[in-house]
């Protein structure tokens, strides 16, 4: 007998897994550094636009997927196809949240080793050149990052193993809301600090004279990554949605808990740097290299805080990694019980196997495996911008053009609309299927050529 499928027990139980899946490691570490880079308010006014002007419609094409199919990312698409060829084609999709998965979780267990670090009180008394040494030193060693990757994927797989209600829904229920909390302590305890009023105003005043095309390129790249779209999580949640619930309400309240999320992690990092007179465009290195330092000259004015605020700080960062890494096996695993006829437990076991050892490989890409350079990225570098510049889009595109050109057009008003119940997607209903025939692939195009460039 077919099992049903498992849904989501209430709204909230959903809503904190497409935040969940949303907030991570996009908000925390990418984010601030790109608003940090790209002129501060002006690019958090762009990444807005970004968000609602293609983002969001992405969201709702690949929830209704989800949700109207009650299927995985593959066995939806699939079906969209005739061929055999076609459909064994499908398979390949599966190649991005796998690539995903595997060198997030390298960045996730430097989360977890830097909140183990801050408890022990290191970056209490780190001084700036110790702490860019220590990360240098750090990422390049063999076993410590390593490890630390196989222990965050263990977390993430234990939970994931235990299925939708016992296990992602427990865990997203209580620490999506405590991220809240984290963050919003931090920005207080950052915005407080002596000189951070320039990094607040420089959050504040758009200088729309740093807004170029590489500018713009980031910022939609980012929208992507931050809502993870076009990999399958959002589908695959979605199929557990309950058709009660409204994919365009779920679609907005997402949307507006990541942007905010991402900003109060502008205001929690961008005024402290500021305040340590630091210039805000330290890239990627931001949260691991400079952080650390700034929390430790905090110490002369309270020992105490300097010594909680890192705590408090990695341990959000490794917070929002885990409910974004748990979406991701989520796709893969739920792939492999479908489609393989793989129990939930071995399907687990399996995927944990493979991006265990692509990790790793990320992993050395810093250290011994360095010497590995394609196009000016190590591997870890090249499989964040393979994925996130180009198969994220694409899988994107496919979702579009598979509901704004092969899926019913009555199918997707009646998911989009609750079968005409829900009077404001009633409203917007039109204007949003000409948006996602027309103008969404043409957007995703032209910026999948200019990533291509880039
Ligand atoms: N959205 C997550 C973040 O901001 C990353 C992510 C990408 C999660 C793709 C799932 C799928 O960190």
């Amino acid at each position: 007998m077919k099992q049903e499928r498992e849904k989501f027990s209430g709204r909230l139980a959903l809503l904190a897994a497409f935040a969940g899946s949303a907030i991570g490691l996009g908000n925390i570490w990418r984010f601030p550094y790109m608003a940090g880079e790209n002129g501060g308010a002006a690019f958090i006014v762009i990444y807005l636009l970004c968000s609602l002007l293609v983002a969001l419609p992405i969201f709702f094409t690949e929830s209704l997927l989800g949700r109207s199919s009650g299927k995985g990312m593959v066995s939806t698409i699939k079906t969209f196809f005739n061929g055999k060829a076609g459909r064994k084609w499908c398979g390949l999709l599966i190649v991005a949240p796998l690539l995903i998965t595997s060198f997030y979780s390298v960045v996730g267990g430097w989360a977890l080793d830097y909140f183990i670090r801050a408890c022990t009180g290191v970056f209490g008394r780190i001084s700036k050149e110790e702490a860019v040494a220590f990360f240098g030193e750090y990422s390049s060693s063999v076993f410590e990052p390593i490890i630390s990757h196989i222990i965050f994927l263990t977390i993430t797989a234990a939970i994931v193993a235990r299925g939708l209600k016992k296990g992602i829904e427990k865990f997203n229920n209580i620490t999506v809301p405590m991220l809240f909390v984290l963050i919003l302590t931090i920005v207080g305890y950052s915005c407080s600090l002596p000189g951070a009023v320039d990094g607040i105003n420089y959050l504040l005043k758009p200088d729309f004279g740093k807004i170029t095309p590489g500018a713009l390129a980031s910022a939609m790249g980012q929208s992507f990554f931050s809502l993870s779209l076009g990999v399958g999580t959002i589908l695959v949640f979605s199929s557990y949605m309950r058709k009660d619930e409204s994919i365009v309400t779920a679609g907005f309240f997402t949307v507006i808990f990541d942007t905010v999320f991402a900003i109060l992690a502008g205001f929690a990092i961008i005024p402290a740097v500021f305040s340590a007179g630091i210039e805000a465009n330290a890239g990627p290195s931001l949260v691991f290299e400079t952080l650390p330092y700034i929390f430790a000259s905090m110490g002369d004015v309270s020992p105490i805080l300097s010594y909680l605020v890192p705590i408090l700080f990695f341990l959000s960062i490794l917070g929002a990694a885990i409910t974004s890494e748990i979406s991701m096996l989520e796709v893969l695993v739920e792939y492999f019980v479908e489609e393989k006829h793989l129990s939930r437990r071995k399907a687990t076991f399996l995927c944990f196997g493979v991006c265990v050892a692509i990790g790793i490989i990320c992993s050395l890409s810093f250290g011994p495996l360095s010497w590995i350079q394609i196009r000016g990225n190590n591997i870890f570098g090249l499989l964040d911008k393979v994925s996130s510049n180009l198969l994220m889009i694409l899988g994107s595109l496919l979702f579009a053009v598979v509901v704004g050109w092969k899926m019913d057009r009555n199918k997707v008003r009646s998911e989009l609309t609750n079968e005409g119940t829900n009077k404001v997607s009633v409203k917007l209903f039109p204007l949003l299927y000409f948006w996602v025939r027309y103008i969404v692939p043409v957007m995703l195009v032209l910026i999948f050529i200019t990533n291509i460039f880039n």
